[in-house]
């Protein structure tokens, strides 16, 4: 049985990545300081898999080496964990800074000691900063204009280095917007206050909460930002494409984007779950911009598609529907 370590496993993306693994005959070994994430998707992957599935609450800046000790041997790593509020990052630089560069330098040098040469990690389009030409693809300049994107551009480096230094493989992913949940609804996304559009616009949509557009007005054709909304499963799914390829390939450091390859404006969102749930809501517009934010970011998934063989299989709708059984069984998200 192949046996993976995820980081970040107690959050929204990494949370999900468990349960389809696990669900997928994987052994997982799961990592969370629970600094974002919840203890109760920990619990239900527990309750689900029994010894299938262990956790260790860690920080990742911590020795980790009692846990390589105590686990033998990994496969591989699949590094999700992180601090990624884009808008925290411009308040607190040093707390982007510190965590996310060192929490993989840390987790890299420990897989080196233990020899664990094999590393899928999660990176952002946040790092292209504005867009030049789109759809954009992995060659497109990285202009973070953000220091979320930033730490996640050093975080790229390093693991490029130990590729070159210490030959590490690794799969670097760059994902657009990701959105969803499980499709039973038994997995989702909980940040207060969320920054996830299609996320806010649902749990409005529910009377959850009142609904106000952020977005900073932009040379789009509606005046809002275009983002490429990418399912939570379908993207956790090219990890797991990834874990394989990992395992059945002698010699591969690439970097790849995550997305749809086609775009929606905020506005579009906005009235597409209008129109899935046919429930209107009052939109109230806020003056103030989000910080750092880019007007067009949309994928080039042409990558993916020829290495992976992986292509999304779910559409804005089914993220919607998902979305929808999530909030009325958790209209609050997960408690802490
Ligand atoms: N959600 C998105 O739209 C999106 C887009 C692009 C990239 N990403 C990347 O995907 C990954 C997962 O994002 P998410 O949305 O699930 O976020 P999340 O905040 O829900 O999950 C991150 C998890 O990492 C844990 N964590 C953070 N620092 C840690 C540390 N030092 N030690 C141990 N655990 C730590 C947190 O407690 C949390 O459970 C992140 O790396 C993020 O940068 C997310």
């Amino acid at each position: 049985m192949v046996k993976i370590l995820i980081t970040g496993c107690a959050g929204y993306i990494g949370s999900i990545a468990a349960d389809l693994f696990l669900k997928n005959n994987y052994q997982v070994v799961g990592i969370d300081n629970f600094q974002t994430g919840y203890k109760r998707p920990i619990e239900i992957l527990q309750e689900r898999y029994k010894d299938k599935f262990k956790f260790y609450e860690a920080d990742l800046k911590s020795d980790l080496s009692p846990i390589f000790e105590s686990e033998v041997a990994f496969d591989a790593v699949v590094h999700y964990a992180a601090s990624c509020v884009v808008d925290e990052s411009m308040k607190n630089p040093y707390k982007y800074f510190n965590n996310n560069p060192n929490s993989t330098l840390n987790l890299l040098e420990t897989m080196d000691k233990f020899s664990v040469k094999k590393i899928v990690f999660s990176s952002t389009c946040a790092l292209y900063g504005e867009a030049q030409y789109v759809p954009l693809d992995e060659k497109h300049p990285t202009n973070p204009n953000n220091v979320y994107g930033e730490s996640k551009l050093m975080a790229e480096k390093i693991i490029q280095w130990y590729g070159q230094l210490k030959d590490f493989n690794y799969i670097i992913f760059r994902y657009f917007n990701v959105s969803g949940a499980t499709e039973d609804g038994v997995f989702g996304y909980s940040k207060h206050p969320s920054t996830h559009l299609t996320e806010n616009a649902v749990k409005s949509s529910l009377g959850i909460v009142p609904f106000y557009f952020t977005y900073q007005k932009t040379e789009t054709p509606d005046g809002s930002p275009i983002r490429d909304y990418v399912n939570v499963l379908d993207l956790d799914e090219a990890h797991m494409l990834a874990v394989k390829k990992l395992s059945e390939t002698q010699r591969i450091k690439e970097i790849i984007n995550l997305g749809t390859g086609t775009g929606n404006s905020v506005v579009e969102i906005v009235n597409k779950v209008q129109e899935l749930t046919g429930k209107k809501f009052e939109v109230k517009t806020s003056d103030k911009p989000r910080e750092g934010e880019a007007p067009k970011l949309v994928a080039s998934i042409d990558k993916a598609k020829k290495i992976l063989g992986w292509e999304p299989k779910r559409t804005i709708e089914d993220s919607v529907k998902s979305l929808l059984i999530w909030y009325k069984n958790h209209p609050q998200g997960w408690e802490k």
